[in-house]
């Protein structure tokens, strides 16, 4: 299985920092044919990332987008808009989403069908809060996550989703869950896939990790079985921090 390394970066960069990063990613990682590389730079500068963006093993992703296809929504962004600019992913049901801006899993499974239906590849976030494992309900939680999001979707459609396992905990907080957290809880979402969607789904999805991901922890990480990439926040704001990572 080919290994995701996902930017996420979140509410930073102006167009001009984002072009120059990615027209350096572009030089130096074009010819990388072993990894997906994904960046997913704010809104405003999807546009220009997109005519920079070279070869195929770079992606361009959005952070979040609307669940209705056009309409009257102040200051929102549609499924048809990012696929306008370039983009092949959209991250939904990020814990900032969530726990920031009220987005329920109805929402959530809403935008995931959107994303579907426009051809958008959804990155699929879950993940416990620090309260949630301490009362051990961090498989529940994520049980309900992944039922509640992905309602009414088929099976033959789950390929097309990138799993991503961020643990609210670990988000932006220097605390990485370690390599046996990670693995134990990547093995469960699979399982729990394997229920809902069958053996061929299960075996067939990529499920990253995200939370304090930098370049010491990834190697270690990226050797557990069941770990097919990262979403990297903070460590990939830094181009050298970020190369370091890709190339773990
Ligand atoms: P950090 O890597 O900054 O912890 O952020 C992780 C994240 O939320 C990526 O989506």
């Amino acid at each position: 299985m080919k290994p995701i390394i996902a930017a996420n970066w979140k509410m930073n960069k102006t167009v001009g920092e984002s072009v120059l990063f990615v027209e350096r990613l572009s030089n130096e990682f074009a010819k990388t044919d072993d990894k997906d590389i994904i960046i997913a730079p704010p809104f405003t500068a999807l546009h220009p990332v997109a005519a920079v963006l070279k070869g195929p093993t770079l992606h361009l992703s959005a952070q979040n987008m609307h669940w209705d296809e056009k309409g009257a929504y102040t200051g929102e962004i549609s499924a048809g808009m990012l696929i306008d600019v370039g983009c092949e992913y959209v991250i939904i049901g990020h814990s900032e989403r969530r726990n920031l801006f009220a987005e329920r899993d109805e929402y959530i499974n809403q935008k995931i069908k959107t994303a579907f239906k426009m051809n958008l590849k959804p990155i699929f976030c879950i993940g416990e809060t620090l309260d949630e494992r301490n009362l051990e309900k961090t498989f529940e939680i994520l049980r309900r996550q992944i039922k509640k999001g992905l309602n009414n979707i088929l099976s033959d459609d789950i390929r097309r989703i990138v799993f991503a396992y961020e643990p609210v905990w670990a988000i932006g907080t220097g605390k990485t869950a370690t390599a046996q957290q990670a693995e134990e809880v990547h093995r469960y979402i699979r399982k729990v896939i394997i229920d809902l969607f069958g053996e061929k789904a299960g075996a067939n999805i990529r499920i990253i990790y995200g939370g304090s991901v930098n370049q010491k922890n990834m190697g270690s990480l990226m050797n557990q079985p069941d770990i097919n990439g990262a979403l990297v926040g903070g460590a990939s704001l830094d181009f050298e921090s970020f190369a370091k990572i890709i190339n773990f």
